[in-house]
């Protein structure tokens, strides 16, 4: 029977200047804990319903206190999601966290995480230390898309679209899965997507051993396919600058997209074009000026339509853009999309290998004839990683397309993930330089797109 929340808790943390010390507000994230489950199993009042972000007030960063100058990755705001333990398969509970992140231009930005506490641990106890969880998967969802509406943690209450949480939920892992876009939905955007998974985990780590997590014992990984490679590999490289403590026991990375305008032309008339819409603008959203020109650029009769991708998902601009020419929405055609201001936002946010070089082990696992963006491009950011001493398996699919390798790579992740968590990995794998293999897996079926 379904509990139900009464309200969607504004739970503020109510101080005025000056800010308390980071410890102090950790310490009251218990009591929200505790709040936030006693408000759940409140069978007397209306029945909880999720809204999107746009309309939940939740959404927002708290106005009773100065959260720009707390540290990233600081719960600001934490509930229970009641229902999600119902549509994700495995989840026992789940929470959503809202946390300071810093956006792409290096300024305070906030983002939301919904955490998933595993079946498995309603037998760990004080008692049984050894049957609580150890492990934590940040899983980013591709969502590729610049409608915050469209974010995970309202739109896993309607399931989720690989199952994927509910494997890794199967094997007794906590499961985090960050809004990575963060509240403006800036798909393609790297390092507002790095930052706010790097946060997520930081958020999560601040109330998990709350959970039962063996904080003493926690190893963490990151996981992501296409979109959600994104987010991952630039959480991976920027995590020596951005979060130069955090231990993260490994990266895994399919269906790498490592250079934003070689993808464009990649997707450009192809079934995938809809996503260029969804890149410009989630990408232009941390960028005004290029928010700006690529506007004053539209053709003044098709503006309206490449401007509506705001109100879609990525299935549903896939659907509305499909083999579409996207440079002749533009004024200048196929020049508009690089000029220097265009150029200066890839150059920041487009590019992945700039920023850094991932300190833990990392595993990509690609298609050879991945048609969304060029196996030369991933071959060239394995290359430039391993030139510097990054410890990398590098598999090259010679099976299957972009959307097939998700399917394919999908248990091989799994194996590589598990050795990462359970501390085999050494045993199991190369645990230094890199390793390049030409591999044949071929068992997904034609998955079309969306
Ligand atoms: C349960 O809901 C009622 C009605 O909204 C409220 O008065 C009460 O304080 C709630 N109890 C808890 C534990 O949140
Ligand atoms: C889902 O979570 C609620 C608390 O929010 C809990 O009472 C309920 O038992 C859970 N359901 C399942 C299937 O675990
Ligand atoms: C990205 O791809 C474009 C188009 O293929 C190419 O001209 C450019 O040099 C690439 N940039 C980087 C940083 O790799
Ligand atoms: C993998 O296949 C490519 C062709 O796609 C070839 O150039 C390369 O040498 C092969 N690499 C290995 C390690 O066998």
């Amino acid at each position: 029977m379904l509990r139900t929340l009464p309200r969607l808790l504004l739970l503020l943390l109510i101080w005025s200047p000056p800010l308390p010390t980071t410890a102090a507000l950790i310490q009251t994230l218990a009591q929200l804990i505790l709040e936030a489950d006693a408000a759940a199993a409140n069978t007397t009042t209306p029945f909880y319903t999720p809204l999107p972000p746009t309309l939940d007030p939740w959404y927002r960063a708290p106005l009773t206190y100065d959260w720009a100058q707390t540290d990233p990755g600081l719960v600001l705001k934490l509930r229970q999601a009641p229902l999600l333990n119902l549509t994700i398969t495995n989840a026992l509970l789940a929470y959503q966290l809202l946390y300071r992140t810093t956006d792409s231009s290096y300024n305070p930005s906030w983002a939301v995480t919904t955490l998933f506490i595993p079946r498995w641990q309603a037998r760990c106890s004080a008692a049984a230390p050894s049957l609580c969880a150890h492990a934590l998967l940040s899983y980013q969802l591709p969502y590729d898309t610049c409608n915050v509406d469209a974010s995970p943690s309202y739109g896993l209450h309607f399931g989720e679209p690989y199952g994927e949480i509910a494997d890794a939920l199967g094997l007794g892992w906590f499961v985090a899965v960050p809004d990575y876009e963060g509240p403006l939905a800036s798909y393609a955007a790297g390092v507002q997507a790095g930052h706010a998974t790097l946060d997520g985990v930081r958020a999560v780590m601040q109330v998990a051993g709350w959970f039962g997590l063996r904080m003493g014992a926690a190893k963490v990984a990151l996981w992501g396919y296409s979109g959600g490679a994104l987010a991952s590999e630039w959480a991976a490289e920027l995590a020596g600058q951005y979060a130069p403590k955090m231990v993260l026991a490994g990266v895994a990375l399919g269906g790498l997209t490592p250079n934003v305008t070689s993808v464009t032309e990649y997707l450009n008339g192809n079934e995938g074009a809809g996503l260029i819409p969804q890149g410009l603008m989630g990408i232009a959203s941390q960028h005004p000026d290029a928010f700006w020109w690529i506007v004053s650029r539209l053709k003044p009769a098709v503006r309206g339509l490449f401007l509506s991708v705001k109100g879609m998902t990525a299935a549903q601009a896939i659907a509305a853009f499909k083999y579409q020419d996207i440079y002749s929405y533009f004024v200048g055609g196929y020049q508009d999309l690089h000029t220097r201001v265009m150029q200066m936002m890839y150059n920041v946010d487009g590019y992945m290998g700039y920023h850094g070089v991932p300190r833990m082990p990392v595993f990509v696992y690609n298609a050879i004839n991945d048609e969304l963006s060029d196996i030369r491009d991933v071959d060239e950011l394995v290359d430039r990683f391993c030139g510097v001493g990054a410890n990398i398996l590098y598999h090259r699919n010679t099976a299957g397309t972009h959307t097939q390798e998700l399917v394919n790579g999908r248990q091989r992740a799994f194996a590589w993930l598990r050795s990462v968590l359970d501390g085999s990995y050494d045993q199991l794998y190369s645990a230094m330089g890199c390793t390049v293999l030409n591999v044949t897996y071929n068992l997904a079926p034609w998955v079309g797109w969306g």
